[in-house]
């Protein structure tokens, strides 16, 4: 009897607010019975119930620096859903790709960043006419590398260039939804996201739904599940034989199904606050700078999290078969499981 070889997978996120949404796509996916697939987690305990699930894992952090690079070393494909700005990390998981590419592989790395890479400030006051285009990798490579996420994707499309990896980008924008998989039903998955349930809690904590500035800065949004689907659709692509999807400089995805204001979730989440009897009007305030202080570390994080611009379209995810499905109508209809969820808490 032959055995046949699985694809050695290295996921790194498992258990994630994204992380957890995609592999769990991928584990319910026709290719799941060809995949070998260890995750770094830092936890036993979810390591112990992610292995119920068929995974190998390996106990750590993104810190263990030399295990994060023997992990890599053993994978064809690597998901990283963990973190999009710290280079040593994704210094070793290249040092790892490397030594697999000695071994006569060329591996594929799929690595999250976002489109906070062309966030501009705007302290909630205007919204920005600047649009990034995921087929015009120019615009990317004109930001500076100072920019959020920007170091890490230098580093990813750097070794793509060098030939030893074929690497993909996917930059989701405002992620929104609360995720309902096989993961979070058995406890592993983190079921937020992050900026509006940053906003949520404090306007919970001011006790009125709350925006920065005068709300007019705008995003794209995506939700969590079109966010996995882009995730599938780029692996799906990407692992055909005789895949052709651009990579490396030009391997970059967002992750957007349109924009909104600012100021249309803060005043969605001070209607549900109102509703429940926790905010004083149905329309957001501004937040002081005190409060953005206070509820989001200092007044440049709140200003960036909710009163910046990003602004990008995915003309080549959808190009690649994609096609998001949730709206803004979605997105706003979101928030009121959002609060509630941020109220029991
Ligand atoms: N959510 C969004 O709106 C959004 C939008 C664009 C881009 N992104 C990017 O997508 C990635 C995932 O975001 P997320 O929203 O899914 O965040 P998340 O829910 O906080 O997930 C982060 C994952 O990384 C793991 N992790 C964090 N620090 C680690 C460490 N030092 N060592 C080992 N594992 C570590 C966490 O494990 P534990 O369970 O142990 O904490 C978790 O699995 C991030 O790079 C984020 O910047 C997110």
């Amino acid at each position: 009897m032959s055995t046949v070889q699985k694809i050695p997978v290295l996921f790194l996120g498992a258990t994630g607010y994204l992380g957890g949404s995609v592999l769990s796509r991928l584990l319910a996916h026709p290719s799941a019975k060809s995949l070998e697939i260890t995750a770094l987690v830092r936890s036993e305990e979810k390591a112990k119930k992610l292995e119920a699930f068929g995974l190998k894992t390996a106990i750590g952090t993104i810190q263990d620096l030399e295990l994060l690079e023997t992990l890599a070393s053993q994978a064809h494909i690597v998901f990283s859903i963990i973190n999009a700005d710290d280079d040593p990390h994704m210094q070793a998981i290249l040092r790892g790709l490397k030594k697999r590419h000695a071994t006569g592989d060329v591996p594929i790395l799929i690595h999250t960043s976002g489109t906070g890479v062309f966030v501009s400030h705007a302290n909630g006051m205007y919204a920005t006419e600047e649009v990034y285009d995921d087929n015009k990798p120019e615009q990317f490579e004109a930001l500076p590398h100072e920019a959020l996420h920007r170091s890490v994707d230098e580093l990813v499309i750097a070794a793509d260039k060098e030939g030893y990896a074929k690497t993909y980008i996917i930059l989701p924008s405002t992620i929104y939804g609360i995720p309902s998989t096989p993961l979070t039903r058995a406890g592993i998955q983190h079921a937020h996201s992050i900026q509006i349930p940053f906003v949520t809690k404090a306007s919970i904590g001011r006790g009125q739904g709350g925006k920065v500035g005068k709300g007019a800065s705008r995003w794209n949004h995506i939700s969590n599940d079109d966010t996995a689907e882009l995730f599938t659709v780029v692996y799906e692509a990407v692992t055909k034989p005789g895949n052709t999807v651009p990579h490396g400089r030009e391997g970059l995805f967002i992750g957007e199904n349109g924009t909104y204001a600012w100021g249309e979730v803060s005043d969605e989440i001070a209607k549900v606050l109102f509703e429940k009897g926790v905010g004083k009007s149905p329309e957001a305030t501004t937040f002081t700078s005190d409060e953005l202080v206070q509820y989001f570390g200092s007044e440049f994080v709140g200003n960036l999290l909710a009163g910046s611009n990003c602004v990008g379209v995915a003309n080549r995810s959808r190009a690649l078969g994609w096609k998001p499905k949730h709206t803004k109508a979605d997105l706003l209809a979101s928030i009121k499981a959002e609060v509630e969820a941020a109220l029991k808490q």
